[in-house]
């Protein structure tokens, strides 16, 4: 399909309560979910929500491949995740760096819950039902964050952590958000 503008912080759009989607395996639902894959490839993200390229309804993709280049990071399946309900297994929180595609060069630290459950349907319909822990919570916890207009800068406790990339990480080894 095509390679979307993704919005940056900014944006008004991007702090909108985002619209249940009603109806599943339709032309337009399929359509959305090609351009917002073409994009969250080309911009080599592990996740992107649907208000990030200026539709405002309850849609993430996420998925992080195992890269050889990142022997620690966490494998996290690739994921259409509509609707999604959110339920926290825990009070138990741990901060680690995030990026955002709506946040080029930018890293912050964000408190995330350390284990929850997730549910809602692919764009077929088809129901999701997993318990997850780690990193894969906390990208779930990100993308669903941008369904109710919240970028990670928001969570961060303490702003003396949050800072460029670049500066922060100067031997790289970070994903480009
Ligand atoms: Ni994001």
């Amino acid at each position: 399909m095509a390679i979307k503008e993704v919005l940056r912080m900014g944006d008004a759009r991007l702090l909108r309560v985002a619209e249940e989607v009603r109806d599943f395996d339709t032309r337009q639902l399929h359509a959305l979910l090609a351009d917002m894959r073409d994009t969250m490839q080309a911009l080599d993200g592990a996740g992107l929500a649907a208000p990030q390229i200026g539709v405002n309804l309850r849609v993430v993709i996420f998925g992080v491949e195992k890269n050889p280049r990142y022997p620690d990071a966490e494998e996290v399946p690739q994921t259409v995740l509509i609707n999604p309900r959110i339920t926290l297994l825990t009070e138990e929180m741990e901060e680690d760096w995030e990026g955002c595609l709506s946040v080029p060069g930018l890293r912050g630290r964000v408190p995330r819950y350390t284990q929850l459950r997730y549910q809602g349907r692919d764009e077929y319909g088809v129901a999701i039902d997993r318990t997850v822990s780690g990193f894969h919570a906390r990208v779930v916890q990100h993308e669903c964050d941008h369904l109710d207009g919240i970028l990670y800068p928001m969570r961060i406790k303490d702003l003396r952590n949050f800072g460029y990339t670049a500066v922060l990480f100067p031997d790289g080894g970070q994903q480009d958000d």
